[in-house]
This record gives C-alpha cells, sequence and structure tokens, in this order.
C-alpha cells in the first residue's frame, strides 16, 4: 500500500473551495430522480444527463471529484472520451460506487445491511484500470426514536464498511467511508446525535481492527438533524453545534477530511449547515466539506427535464449549486447570494 498516495489523493479532493459531486445514482435510483420530470431512464438518458454534469463550465473550481456509478464509469461523451477522462482532462478525481446496495438484516426487522464484499477485490481491479482513484460504499442506518438501529446492526454494518475501505487500500484507492443515518422519521435532533455518535464509535474501532490507515480515507457521514416529521425543526447553528461536537467526540485527528451527504436536506439548507459548520470549526482538525448528490442535483434536473434546449441552463444552475459549496466549505456563502 502505498499510503503517501492515497494521502494525496484524500487531501486532493477536500482542497480549499472544494467537495465531491456524487453522481453515483444506481439504475432505481436515478429512475426515481427523472420520474418528477418526465425523463425515461435509458442508457442514453441517463448518459446525457452525466454528460451535461461533467462539462458544465468552471465546475472544476469547485468540484474536485465524482461518484460514478458502474454503468457511468464505461460510459463516454458524445465526443466518444470516456468520462473518466473527460474528468482528469478537468482536473476532477473520478471515483466509483461499489457498493451493492442496503437489504434486509436477516433476524433483524427493520434493520439493514449493505452487501457487495463477494468478488470486491477483482472489482476494485477493475475500476482502477478504468481510472478510479477512489470509491465509496455507503452504509445505511434507519431510526426511530427507540429501537432502530439495534446495536449489531451498528456493528455488523461498520464491520463491513471497515472490511471494504481495507481493500480498497490494498488495491490503492481512497475509500470515502459513509456510514448514514437517515433523516426519516420522527425523532429529534438529540436521538440523531446518539446514533451517529454510536455509530462514529463503532466504525472507527473496526477501520482500526482491519489495520485501515486513517489518513488515506475520507469520512462520508450525516449531518446531526432531527427527523424530518420531528415537531422541533433546528436552526443551521443548532446542526453545525451538535455534528461538531459529534465529530470531535469519535473522529481522529489523522483524517484529512469529512465530506457530509445532504441526505435530502434541501439545496440551500445543505449549503446554509455546510457554512455554518465552516463558520464554527476553530481548530477542527480535519477539512470539512461536501459530497452532494441531491443538494447538487435537484435544480440541474428541474432546469433540464430531459430537453436538449434547456442544457445551458442545467449547467448553468449547477455551476452555482458548486460555486455557492465551495464558498460554504469555506464559511463564506450567505442566502442573498442565492438571488444572485
Ligand atoms: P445525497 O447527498 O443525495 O444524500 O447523496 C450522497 C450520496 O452519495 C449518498 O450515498
Amino acid at each position: 500500500m502505498n499510503i503517501d498516495e492515497l494521502k494525496s489523493v484524500a487531501e486532493a479532493i477536500v482542497a480549499r473551495q472544494k467537495g465531491i459531486l456524487a453522481a453515483d445514482e444506481s439504475n432505481p435510483t436515478i429512475k426515481k430522480r427523472f420520474a418528477p420530470i418526465n425523463v425515461e431512464s435509458t442508457e442514453e438518458n441517463r448518459r446525457r444527463y452525466r454528460e451535461l454534469l461533467f462539462t458544465a463550465e468552471g465546475i472544476e473550481r469547485h468540484i474536485s471529484g465524482v461518484i460514478l456509478y458502474d454503468e457511468t464509469i464505461r460510459q463516454s461523451s458524445k465526443h466518444g472520451i470516456p468520462f473518466p477522462q473527460v474528468l482528469s482532462e478537468r482536473g476532477i478525481i473520478p471515483g466509483i460506487k461499489v457498493d451493492k446496495g442496503a437489504k434486509p438484516l436477516a433476524l433483524q426487522p427493520g434493520n439493514k445491511i449493505t452487501e457487495g464484499l463477494d468478488g470486491l477485490r477483482d472489482r476494485l481491479a477493475e475500476y482502477k484500470q478504468l481510472g478510479a482513484k477512489f470509491a465509496k460504499w455507503r452504509a445505511v442506518m434507519e431510526i426511530d426514536e427507540q429501537s432502530l438501529p439495534s446495536a449489531y446492526a451498528i456493528r455488523a454494518n461498520c464491520h463491513a464498511l471497515a472490511r471494504y475501505a481495507a481493500l480498497c487500500q490494498e488495491a490503492g484507492l481512497v475509500p470515502i467511508v459513509e456510514p448514514e443515518v437517515l433523516m426519516d422519521g420522527a425523532h429529534d435532533i438529540g436521538r440523531c446525535e446518539s446514533i451517529t455518535s454510536a455509530m462514529l464509535e463503532t466504525l472507527f474501532g473496526e477501520l482500526d481492527a482491519h489495520g485501515v490507515v486513517f489518513e488515506g480515507i475520507l469520512l462520508k457521514p450525516n449531518m446531526v438533524v432531527p427527523g424530518k416529521k420531528c415537531a422541533l425543526q433546528v436552526s443551521s447553528q443548532q446542526v453545525a453545534e451538535a455534528t461538531i461536537r459529534c465529530l470531535r467526540r469519535y473522529v481522529p485527528t489523522a483524517v484529512p477530511g469529512v465530506v457530509f451527504l445532504s441526505g435530502g436536506q434541501n439545496p440551500e439548507e445543505a449549503t446554509d449547515n455546510l457554512n455554518a459548520m465552516n463558520i464554527m470549526r476553530g481548530n477542527c482538525p480535519w477539512q470539512l466539506s461536501f459530497s452532494y448528490g441531491r443538494a447538487l442535483q435537484e435544480p440541474v434536473l428541474a432546469a433540464w427535464k430531459g430537453e436538449e434546449k434547456n442544457v445551458t441552463e442545467a449547467q448553468r444552475a449547477f455551476s452555482k449549486r458548486c460555486q455557492l459549496n465551495g464558498l460554504a466549505r469555506e464559511g463564506l456563502y450567505n442566502r442573498s447570494m442565492e438571488d444572485s
């Protein structure tokens, strides 16, 4: 394992004013994203949409890396240039989602386990050949007010994340380790903080036990937020306080960066919360950045609607979200910038 190389890729991903575009929706997920704009999820429509994203003007100023899906890493631009090359030529690092999704965890009603470890060593070698320099694996924790997730589900998912991360480092890919506590439900912010804490504590124990080198990973957690149906919603300052407290307690200082998922927050909220954290970060040892899917793409899909004539407008919407999140990543964003 070449630690220096892993470290330099991880650090480049969390460079100043930059973060990640998560464009690794699986085919069933992108179908859900296309449905409201009445776009059929054909292979060619998925290719056209990803090309729109990857060729938008100026995004390399704020996007350091893009997470691709298995189909997408094998696709090319309309000029026949493979997407990983399209990105690398712009100075954007290609990455790849390698988990195979969350399935029900046996004998643990309501809990899920992410699959995809079998054969992963060979798949990682192929993705590396195709140009990937980092990978992503997402564990999904359903949460309620009392019993979900179970302690066993936390352990099982963290164990899988650690096995994945070790295989990535062996293959020379930076693992993006994603333990997502969902924001669906009516639980309050305190419940999210306690489950996120348990998850992070277990995760770093497992990563350590598997010999994973913390300097060569990135953490992709949820922010600490109340459930969407909770009556008590909170300000971005409160989200930032709870999230930073939780990270300070459980994330080792050797980890170069934390790249948050957006998890269903609306685009402005996700930008606001990231901004509040960077204002409040003080002497946090890790960079605090973004790896957003929906929060970067929602306005793009709404502007595009599958039509060629809307491509420029959709790319403009995308460049704007990238720029605003690049500023939020430095604590330099404010809501009035949304209107310009
Ligand atoms: P969201 O930002 O839409 O949560 O997606 C990020 C991601 O990559 C989830 O795995």
